[in-house]
């Protein structure tokens, strides 16, 4: 699935969707996930403390970021849409762009989670730059979940758990088929 515009699409047509449930907007309405519940475990996996500065690549409304409290929170997502919604429903801070080129300084965030997006990059090249700019953006930890290593749908990209070698691997939290990564730094 090479083409960057079919998943791009999707989401751009999502936050202009008439809900204004942050997990409907996200995606989560029709999965069994209790984001709330998966806030919960991404927090605590991650230690993250109320003076974090904490950065989520691929964002959306805010479905995750509603349950995350920390001391700083940033949102980056590639649909326009979603952003307007997230600023407008949570008023965070978030910007529009793309998981593998991020505006920020090396080491700006203390922690960095990117949440249920993955399997919409066009590509591994594309993901590994986007773990790239994850690495550079990140002072002490990053969190990639939701990575599926099968699906029920061709556009989705795949992973393997052999390739994140020097990360800690963690079982999905809501899908058998999904796995998260976690890295501390
Ligand atoms: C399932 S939603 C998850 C949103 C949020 N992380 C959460 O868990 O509530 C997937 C999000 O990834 C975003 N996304 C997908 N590919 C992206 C990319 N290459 N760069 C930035 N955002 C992306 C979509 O626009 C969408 O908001």
């Amino acid at each position: 699935m090479e083409d960057m515009s079919y998943w791009k699409e999707v989401w751009e047509r999502k936050g202009n969707g008439n809900t204004n449930s942050l997990e409907e907007l996200d995606g989560y309405e029709d999965t069994t996930a209790d984001v709330k519940e998966i806030a919960r475990q991404i927090v605590e996996q991650m230690d993250i403390k109320e003076t974090d500065k904490i950065l989520e690549v691929a964002c959306g409304a805010g479905g995750l970021a509603q349950y995350i409290k920390c001391g700083e929170y940033v949102g980056v997502d590639y649909s326009s849409s979603l952003v307007k919604r997230h600023i407008e429903l949570l008023n965070n801070s978030v910007l529009h762009g793309e998981a593998n080129d991020l505006i920020f300084k090396d080491k700006t965030f203390d922690k960095v989670i990117c949440f249920g997006a993955f399997h919409y990059f066009p590509n591994h090249e594309y993901s590994k730059q986007a773990i790239a700019e994850l690495k550079r953006v990140a002072k002490e930890a990053i969190f990639i979940g939701d990575l599926p290593v099968t699906s029920h749908r061709k556009e989705h990209l795949l992973y393997d758990k052999k390739d994140f070698g020097e990360w800690e691997v963690i079982d999905g939290y809501y899908n058998p088929s999904r796995f998260n990564v976690y890295l501390k730094l």
